[in-house]
């Protein structure tokens, strides 16, 4: 960005400066009582009072952020400030000389029903709240809005109870008063936080309470605020609340550190969700979830969203980020937490193929274009544009490199001396990678952070020789992203775990491990690997592990081999990668006019032998999605559009070539329940009704039209409505009516139906 005065606004992470002022507490008196002005909003007032002491220890200048915002008053250590001594602009507040040590107060009038920045405080529907993250408290108060400036805050609300008969802000509640027809609420956050995790919200909220005793003891009530009406969809977000509590103290050893947990429902809110310290803010379709009106996705998702903004507490809040170059520290780190949170409650292999599917069809995507961008930036313009797939996905992924460098031991303590260090402070990349150590003693920290400062997904060249019957030749080289500046890309430390596969089964390695694991440090390394039996042709060799580093494999299998893969290769993400390029093989055979060939469509009698989960076996049974083919290859969009449909066509009538093995697959559990392995069944269940209509079962319509009628869960009502679309079913548009009435008063559900007409925009 540019303003007006044509000057250039980027901020560099090379001119970071620790803060000139220490704040020594905070204290916030917020008057929402004032009555409504001319065009009918209400103004707010905010009086602040904060103890600055100067890092020299001198007297000198000092300028806080601020803006929208009239400045009513202004005083140092109580005494009114005379206009001489301060001056205001359109960014914030100077004084040109304050104390070494004294406290400032300032009065400010704020119009949050004006606020339509979705910044700050702002109104919305009679709620008033706050979103801060990352530069919104100084549209509250004048303030050095950065997020190494840590204070303790003390904040006091008085309103109308009428108006807002809820008033809640950070911490635990201390003092609840009534006078003058005025409640006034006091909150205390005895917690040095930084101030982009403040929050307050007013309103006429209704609550469902709960409650967690910490394995340190602590009993902690739980309080979930929402519109009146909502109560009754938020009991799995409760839950999802306590496993992850639970989740923390016996994976992390991170106990809560307050008496209150609050979380709000708020329709206005832009993001997912906000992680402010004790009063997390969410997005309705992140926190709502009840089986009549949210699928198991919207589950999976809320349970995913609330354990993520409690994991914060420890990897954001506690432990924040120095500056917001830094912000893959918490976010990054955090969402390695979910996942690992999700893999061992939710459990389930499909997760990990998920997050492996979203990597790469979004993040490696976002990493090769226009947008790419190193998951520790140098430079931003506007900080709102970095909350990217890259900062988030690709952070998540880096953790997991650090964690295969380092072992899960060395994983472990490095964590723990992680928390033990920074605790209460703010820390950068540098100071998380520094607490870990590799078994070998081979350094770390500056090998990590080319992952952290370099854009782009690194490329691995396969090349494989034979040497003798059971012995190959590997040469793994390292190749800058396509986009980089050649030369100047220094190589990443890249963890591996190989397998080989031929038609007998997976070939062992000479030794006593499954399969082979290295590190590769340099551009390029030669590996010679062993197995305890000969190699038959055709055989591959290939990444398993889970996917356990963000680069591209350049490994150029043929047909026969992929098939090896997708038969006969444990690993549930190798597999599935190996089934979806069989059917990006299918798709470019046909672009090609080629039709599509039987062997790249699954081996349905190995599948249903395999022992894979449903939720697997789902996947395996799916194509890859066709924007993501598009956005990767390039092409005619039409053209990809009919092959695709081609060949979506080919594989329902490959699924239903025998019918008979499909009824175990088409069984639901009877009463639903939120459980990883039900979650699978009703989805591979939806997966094959879908192809079965699709292919022209008729005897499945009633199947169909049962579930929608009769099933006690969205998913299936949904699934069966979507399953009729995507076969182009006489009844489909009767199904969506019925859905429709059904679903008439709530808007989460009528959203997914209207997203469902508008992939058929083009049918009637
Ligand atoms: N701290 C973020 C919310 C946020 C995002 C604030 C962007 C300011 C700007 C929060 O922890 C978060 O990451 N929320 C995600 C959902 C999460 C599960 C990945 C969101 O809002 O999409
Ligand atoms: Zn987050």
């Amino acid at each position: 960005m540019r303003t007006d005065e044509g000057v250039d606004q980027r901020v560099y992470r090379k001119d970071y400066q620790a803060p000139a002022w220490w704040v020594d507490g905070v204290e916030l008196a917020v008057d929402l009582s004032a009555p409504a002005d001319a065009e009918g909003a209400h103004p707010v007032t905010v009086r602040c009072k904060q103890k600055l002491r100067a890092r020299s220890g001198q007297a000198g200048p000092l300028r806080l952020d601020g803006r929208e915002m009239e400045l009513l008053e202004i005083r140092v250590d109580g005494q009114p400030l005379p206009p001489s001594a301060w001056s205001l602009d359109a960014e914030g507040l100077s004084i040109p000389e304050f104390p070494a040590q004294a406290e400032l107060e300032t009065v400010g009038r704020l119009q949050p029903f004006r606020n339509a920045s979705l910044e700050g405080l702002y109104g919305s529907a009679g709620l008033l709240c706050t979103q801060c993250e990352a530069h919104g408290f100084s549209r509250i108060t004048w303030f050095q809005d950065r997020p190494d400036v840590l204070s303790t805050y003390r904040v006091e609300i008085k309103a109308d109870p009428q108006r807002y008969p809820v008033l809640l802000s950070n911490g635990n509640r201390l003092q609840e008063s009534e006078s003058d027809g005025l409640r006034t609420v006091v909150w205390e956050d005895p917690h040095p936080k930084p101030c982009y995790l403040f929050a307050l919200v007013a309103g006429r909220l209704a609550c469902v309470r709960d409650a967690y005793t910490t394995s340190e003891g602590r009993q902690v009530a739980i309080e979930f605020w929402c519109d009146p009406g909502l109560e009754g969809q938020l009991g799995h977000a409760v839950q999802s609340l306590k496993h992850a509590m639970r989740f923390d103290e016996q994976a992390y050893g991170r106990a809560y550190d307050l008496d209150l947990y609050m979380v709000v429902v708020a329709r206005a809110f832009n993001m997912g969700a906000m992680e402010n310290k004790g009063l997390n803010i969410f997005n309705p379709k992140c926190v709502l979830a009840h089986p009549e009106t949210a699928t198991d996705e919207d589950h999976v998702l809320v349970e995913a969203v609330v354990a993520h903004e409690y994991l914060h507490n420890w990897t954001g809040n506690r432990i924040t980020c120095r500056d917001w170059f830094q912000l893959s520290l918490k976010e990054g780190l955090t969402v390695y937490r979910e996942q690992d949170f999700s893999a061992a409650h939710a459990g389930g292999s499909a997760q990990r193929i998920q997050e492996v599917a979203l990597l790469k069809s979004r993040q490696f995507v976002e990493d090769a274009g226009p947008l790419a961008h190193p998951v520790r930036p140098a430079s931003y313009v506007d900080m709102n544009n970095f909350y990217t797939l890259t900062v988030y996905e690709k952070g998540a992924e880096l953790v997991r490199v650090l964690r295969a460098l380092v072992g899960e031991q060395g994983f472990a303590s490095g964590l723990q001396s992680y928390f033990d260090t920074h605790d209460g402070r703010a820390a950068t990349v540098e100071d998380f990678l520094s607490c870990f150590a590799r078994p070998d003693g081979a350094p770390l920290v500056e090998p990590m952070l080319r992952w952290y400062d370099q854009q782009g997904t690194p490329r691995l060249l396969w090349q494989l020789e034979e040497l003798g019957p059971t012995e190959l030749q590997l040469t793994l080289q390292q190749e800058a992203p396509e986009r980089a500046g050649k030369g100047d890309w220094q190589p990443v430390p890249i963890p591996l775990q190989l397998v080989a596969v031929d038609a007998q089964g997976l070939v062992p390695p000479e030794g006593d491990k499954d399969s082979i694991h290295v590190v590769l440090e340099e551009a390029q390394a030669s590996l010679s690997l062993r197995f305890a039996r000969p190699l038959q042709a055709p055989y591959a060799v290939i990444p398993v592990g889970g996917f356990p580093a963000p680069v591209l494999h350049e490994q150029k299998l043929d047909t026969a081999q992929l098939r090896l893969c997708a038969q006969h290769v444990q690993d549930p993400v190798a597999r599935w990668e190996a089934q979806q390029a069989l059917y990006r093989e299918a798709l470019s055979g046909l672009l090609k006019a080629e039709a599509p060939s039987p062997v790249a469509l699954p081996d349905m009698q190995a599948l249903a032998e395999s022992g894979l989960d449903a939720a697997v076996l789902a996947e395996m049974l799916s194509l890859p999605c066709v924007g993501t083919v598009l956005a990767e290859q390039g092409g005619d969009p039409a053209a990809l559009a009919r092959a695709y449909a081609q060949l979506d066509a080919a594989l329902a009538a490959h699924i239903w070539a025998e019918p008979a093995s499909l009824q175990a697959w088409l069984q639901t559990p009877d009463v639903w329940r939120f459980d990883v392995r039900d979650n699978g069944r009703r989805r591979l269940a939806l997966r094959v009704l879908s192809a079965g209509l699709r292919a022209g079962r008729g005897e499945l319509e009633e199947l169909a039209w049962s579930w929608l009628r009769e099933a006690d869960n969205l998913s299936q009502r949904l699934g069966a409505t979507q399953a009729l679309w995507e076969a182009g079913h006489a009844t489909r548009a009767h199904a969506l009516q019925l859905m429709s009435e059904r679903h008439a008063q709530d808007p989460l559900v009528l959203d997914r139906l209207y997203a469902l007409r508008a992939r058929f925009a083009n049918t009637d």
